[in-house]
This record gives C-alpha cells, sequence and structure tokens, in this order.
C-alpha cells in the first residue's frame, strides 16, 4: 500500500518509535494521521510540532489510554468519521513496568478485565476453557504470581490437597480463573484494538488492502536480561495474535493484512519513562548499547510492512544486523 491519501492511527504516537511513524508517514503524503496517546503534554507537543510542518489539517493528538475500550472506540469512530476511512493501524503502545498486571494490560489486553468476579462468572469461565473437569493447570501458579507481587495464592502443596476440600476447590476455581485469564486476553480482549480497527476498516467495500502493524519485540525471540517475565509475555502474545491473524476463526476480512514488528534494543522513554529504570538496570542498558538499533531503522520496517502487498501475518525482526522477515 503507497501511503499517500491514507488515513493512519497510531496509539502511543506521542513518543519514541510511534512518533518516528507519525513522522515518516506525513513525510510521505498521509492524508491524515492521528495520534493516539495517554501522555496529553507529550502527545500534544508532537502534533503542534507536526501540524507547524506538515499543516493543521494533517495530523491531531487524541488524549486516550488504550485501556479504556469506550474511549478508544470512540476515538477510532471520531477519526473514521471525519476523515472518512482508516487505511492504516499501528497498534504499537507500550509498556514496560514493575506492575505486571498493568505491563500485560497495556501491551496485549488494551482494556481492564474485572478481576473479581463473582463465583458463577468464575465457573462459567472455568467451565468454558476447561469443561469444569481436569484439575491440571500447568503454569497456573505463574499467573498467579502476576497479581500477588510475586507470592502464589495458591502453593504447590494445595494442589495435592483433596477434591472434596472446598477452600482448596475455591482456590483452585481462582487458580483456574487466573489461567483462563491469560488465555482469556488472547482470545478477547488482546484483539479489542484490533477488532475496532479492522471493523471500521472494512466498512466500506476496499480497493486496496488495509493494513495493521502490531508493535511485538526481540525479546520474543532471544530473552533478554533487560525485560520483565510480564512484558516478554505480553509480547508473545501480539507474535501470536499476529500469526494467527489470517488463518484463524475470527473470520477477519481478507481485506486487511496484519503484520509485526519486532525491533530489537532502541534507546526511547520504554525503560524511563515509567517505574521500571534502576541504576543497576541502566548499567545493564549501558553494557547492552552494542544491540542498539535507531528509531529510523523500526520505522523502515513499518513501511515495508505497510508497502510489501505480499507481507500478510509476517514478523519483521529489526536487529542491528538488518531486518529479517519471518513468515513462519
Ligand atoms: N524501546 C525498545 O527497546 C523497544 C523494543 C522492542 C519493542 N518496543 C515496543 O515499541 C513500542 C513503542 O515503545 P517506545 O520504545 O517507542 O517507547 P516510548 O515510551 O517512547 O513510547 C510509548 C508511547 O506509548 C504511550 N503509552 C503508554 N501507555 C499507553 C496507554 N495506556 N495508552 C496510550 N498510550 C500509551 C506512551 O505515552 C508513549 O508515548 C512499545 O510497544 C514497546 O513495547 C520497544
Amino acid at each position: 500500500m503507497k501511503v499517500t491519501d491514507k488515513v493512519a492511527i497510531v496509539t502511543g504516537g506521542a513518543s519514541g518509535i510511534g512518533k518516528g511513524l507519525c513522522s515518516r508517514l506525513l513525510e510521505n503524503g498521509a492524508k491524515f494521521v492521528a495520534i493516539l496517546d495517554f501522555d496529553p503534554e507529550k502527545g500534544q507537543n508532537t502534533a503542534t510540532e507536526f501540524s507547524s510542518k506538515y499543516g493543521t489539517e494533517r495530523v491531531k493528538f487524541y488524549h486516550c489510554d488504550v485501556t479504556d475500550e469506550s474511549k478508544m472506540k470512540s476515538t477510532f469512530r471520531e477519526v473514521y468519521d471525519v476523515y472518512g476511512a482508516l487505511d492504516i493501524f499501528a497498534n504499537n503502545a507500550g509498556i514496560i513496568s514493575n506492575d505486571h498486571r498493568k505491563t500485560i494490560e497495556v501491551n496485549l489486553v488494551i482494556y481492564s478485565i474485572q478481576l473479581h468476579n463473582s463465583e458463577e462468572q468464575i465457573l462459567k469461565v472455568r467451565k468454558l476453557h476447561f469443561g469444569g473437569g481436569s484439575c491440571e493447570a500447568p503454569g497456573g501458579e505463574a499467573f498467579l504470581c502476576f497479581r500477588n507481587s510475586g507470592r502464589p495464592v495458591c502453593r504447590s502443596e494445595d494442589l495435592n490437597a483433596p477434591r472434596d476440600n472446598k477452600s482448596f476447590v475455591t482456590k483452585f476455581v481462582r487458580l483456574y480463573f487466573y489461567v483462563d485469564i491469560s488465555i482469556y486476553m488472547i482470545n478477547v480482549a488482546v484483539i479489542n484494538a484490533l477488532i475496532i480497527a479492522e471493523k471500521l476498516m472494512t466498512q466500506k467495500k476496499r480497493t486496496e488492502k488495509g493494513v495493521i502493524i502490531n508493535t511485538a519485540s526481540m525479546a520474543v525471540f532471544k530473552a533478554t536480561e533487560l525485560t520483565n517475565c510480564s512484558y516478554n509475555a505480553s509480547k508473545h502474545g501480539v507474535v501470536g495474535l499476529t500469526r494467527c491473524f489470517k488463518v484463524c476463526r475470527d473470520g477477519f476480512s481478507k481485506d486487511i493484512r496484519c503484520n509485526a514488528v519486532c525491533p530489537a534494543l532502541v534507546m526511547t522513554g520504554l525503560y524511563t519513562s515509567g517505574d521500571y529504570m534502576t541504576k543497576e538496570l541502566g548499567e545493564r542498558i549501558e553494557a547492552n548499547r552494542y544491540r542498539e538499533i535507531s528509531v529510523d531503522m523500526v520505522v523502515d520496517a513499518f513501511m515495508r510492512a505497510i508497502d510489501d502487498e505480499d507481507l500478510n501475518g509476517a514478523l519483521l525482526k529489526i536487529t542491528t544486523s538488518g531486518v529479517e522477515v519471518d513468515t513462519s
């Protein structure tokens, strides 16, 4: 797809990679670029900078937290109604935080899931995914850790307790619920932004396929000492979502292509803007600077994912060696 005269939405567009992408889209003749971000100051500054360079009618900042589903929906709708189309969606906003749940919500879930459901709802979800049967839940404790700041609420010995023990059953239902949550996120919530975009992008018959680009990470392919487990898990989810988009049974339109960029280390606000940075991490980052790539390299990969009509379900892995396209 050629960018000229196209309408684009970029989440996390106020800074870093997203800002770089907005700039390139405008430079390449996009009709309109919507910068969606939850940082009002950075967002407005970026929009003002681009407005003076490319014209006020071609770019606008929308204050929007991607974890707020209804706000996100209304913002997408507003862009579509005013500009009459949505051709490119960059699903890019992301954070890394010591708050594991928040990291997963922003990077993957896109909207908050009510964790304190009634027992009845919990059972319903459990039944849906596990048929209400088997009690084996590999990996369950790992997900429980997310809730209790590293302390599992159900210990391993509980798993061997008699199954008619009521408190055990209750704990186990909760355990299942958390395992379910991880599945639920991937099946339902993660793709919320993508679903909203896909619906609008195909509302009118398309003459050219629309493009969705998700931002994943090289951390998926090579574990790194710079990230934490929830960040890594969330980006695995993004990769899974991208790979399955064109073949899954959700009935997504064949008029949309979906790819992901997977950058190695980029020096942006990702590490410094939240609660994650420590002196020790700063030293590790410094020691890893030989792996650093530029925002421009990532934006080049975005543009390739947009431009190349053959790319669908592809992962564009960006390292100091260049871009490797993985279509496996
Ligand atoms: N920097 C890296 O080393 C690196 C490597 C691989 C992948 N990534 C990914 O690239 C993407 C962009 O990150 P970046 O490196 O440009 O960092 P960044 O912090 O510069 O940009 C992220 C932007 O997302 C916005 N944002 C965060 N939470 C949001 C929310 N809830 N709603 C709306 N906007 C929100 C922030 O305000 C910020 O403007 C992220 O998904 C990140 O995980 C970054």
